[in-house]
């Protein structure tokens, strides 16, 4: 069964555009992790002011890969450094765009899928 990482942000206001735009600019390189079976960004409307990097693996192991991986190192490249916020787009803001991550795990119980 698959399971479900939900990476919880959280983004001084200031902040929230350049996370959103780390985001667009991002490795890309995710798509490519085994067992890797989507991610959403969820921007925060109501209830919480926290941003949700949603993520979906086909099992615990393929995650805890990802996490080891170099193409994780890469995906967090901006992220890590105040090179990317520099380098990437120019618009000043160095260093980490959030001031706090919060990892949520969850399995997936059941599911489903529009028809057609
Ligand atoms: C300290 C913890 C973390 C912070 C502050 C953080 C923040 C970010 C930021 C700003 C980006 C934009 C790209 C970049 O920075 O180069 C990014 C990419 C991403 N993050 Fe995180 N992240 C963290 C950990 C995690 C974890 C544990 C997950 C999994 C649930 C995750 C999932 C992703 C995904 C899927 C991408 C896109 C990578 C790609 O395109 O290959 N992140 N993260």
């Amino acid at each position: 069964m698959s399971v479900v990482k939900i990476n919880v942000l959280t983004v001084p206001e200031p902040m929230r555009e350049e996370l959103e735009r780390r985001f667009a600019g991002r490795a890309g390189l995710v798509e490519e992790a085994d067992g890797f079976e989507g991610f959403e960004l969820l921007r925060p409307v109501e209830g919480t002011d926290r941003y949700l990097v949603y993520t979906r693996w086909r099992s615990e192991e393929d995650f805890q890969r990802w996490t080891e991986s170099r193409a994780f190192a890469e995906g967090h490249a901006q992220a890590a450094s105040e090179r990317g916020a520099a380098e990437g787009h120019g618009h000043g803001h160095g260093g980490p765009a959030a001031s706090g991550a919060e990892l949520w795990s969850f399995e997936v119980v059941e599911q489903a899928e529009p028809k057609g």
